[in-house]
């Protein structure tokens, strides 16, 4: 068996600067709001003429990770790429990541795990790894929200959460003993799938339907999340998930030198922080800055604590995500 180690990250966000003020001049919203519930201070969203869509951010942050860790696109044996919010219905990202950044042709995969989805696109990677059969695998989640948002009062419970950017990472085959994915951790419980959803444009919902029906209150079309069931659910989880990884690397909580949750709102953050007596260098959040990034929110983050210099060679690295489906996920890492 072979262990797989992430070689380079990188991660891109759009320029334009959304603060909660900004907001407010678009929906019954406030600053002190925002931040007392989420911890969010401003977003990135994509403006319609910048030339940014879901899979052209991936590429700007894949580049960066190649550079980083000094392989050449023609060394990447398979994508993988997380998102809800693909460019197109069908195809996915990932082969348009494939042409954007001319690889060779190569195998493809999108994953459709929302919140979780790049922990879930991580260990995809690392079992085709583990099992020898690649060497170097680009793993990328990336989101525009901005663009499917209900930017009125209506939707404001959302929409003030949602942001737009990608991380990637390469993951590679690791030549030093010890280092690199030590565990990866996948959940999901399908039942509550409807409580954080977006129903259409879908097979069950298609356009002339929902531009026919165009309910005022339940609009199929924007997300959908049910926010205090969908907190708790997280709490419960993120504990849960983080203690499985620990426990299967024969690890304590004082072990984690850096623990990177998705980025779903800080109050999940630092709630997670107080029950399992985390110090502050301990847990890295950057939610105040960008927002709730879904699949590109625990790759915005690693990468990031990562050239901020808060995480070092050898360091003990966990990540965990929850999100729609339900589904939530871990990685435990030797760095
Ligand atoms: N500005 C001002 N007031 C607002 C806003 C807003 N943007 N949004 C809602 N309100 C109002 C509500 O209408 C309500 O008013 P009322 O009391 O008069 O009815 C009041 O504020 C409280 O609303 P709640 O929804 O109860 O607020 P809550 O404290 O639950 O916070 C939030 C909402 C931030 C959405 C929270 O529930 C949350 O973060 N949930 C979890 C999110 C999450 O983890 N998602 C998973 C990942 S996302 C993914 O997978 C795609």
């Amino acid at each position: 068996m072979y262990t797989s180690r992430i070689t380079g990250m990188g991660k891109y966000v759009p320029e334009n600067v959304v603060t909660n003020d900004d907001l407010s001049k678009l929906m019954d919203t406030n600053d002190a709001w925002i931040q007392e519930r989420t911890g969010i201070k401003e977003r990135r969203h994509i403006k319609k003429d910048d030339g940014n869509s879901t899979a052209v951010m991936g590429v700007k942050a894949a580049t960066i990770a190649l550079e980083r860790a000094k392989i050449s696109k023609d060394d990447i044996d398979m994508i993988v790429f997380a998102t809800l919010s693909p460019d197109y219905y069908f195809p996915g990202c990932g082969v348009q990541v494939q042409e954007m950044m001319e690889i060779h042709t190569c195998p493809a995969i999108d994953v459709r795990n929302q919140c979780s989805g790049f922990v879930y696109a991580l260990s995809v990677a690392d079992q085709f790894i583990k099992t020898g059969m690649y060497k170097n695998v680009l793993v990328i989640g990336s989101e525009n929200h901005s663009g499917g948002l209900d930017m009125t009062t209506r939707g404001r419970s959302v929409s003030v959460i949602f942001g737009d950017g990608a991380g990637a990472a390469v993951l590679s085959r690791s030549e030093e003993n010890g280092h690199g994915v030590l565990s990866t951790h996948l959940h999901s419980e399908g039942k509550h799938a409807l409580e954080l959803s977006l129903k259409g444009p879908s097979t069950m919902h298609w356009v002339p339907e929902l531009i026919e029906q165009n309910p005022q209150e339940d609009i199929p079309y924007y997300p959908y999340m049910n926010g205090q069931f969908v907190f708790k659910n997280a709490v419960r989880r993120f504990s849960e998930v983080i203690m499985q990884g620990l426990e299967a690397n024969d690890l304590q909580v004082s072990d984690i030198d850096m623990l990177v949750p998705h980025q779903a709102n800080l109050r999940i953050s630092q709630f997670i922080q107080k029950k399992f007596q985390l110090t502050d260098d301990q847990v890295y959040n950057n939610i105040q800055k960008y927002g709730n990034t879904t699949a590109a929110s625990i790759p915005i983050a690693l990468c990031e604590a990562w050239e901020e210099g808060k995480i070092k060679d050898g360091d003990t690295v966990v990540l965990a995500a929850f999100g729609s489906g339900f589904t939530w996920a871990s990685a435990v890492m030797k760095w």
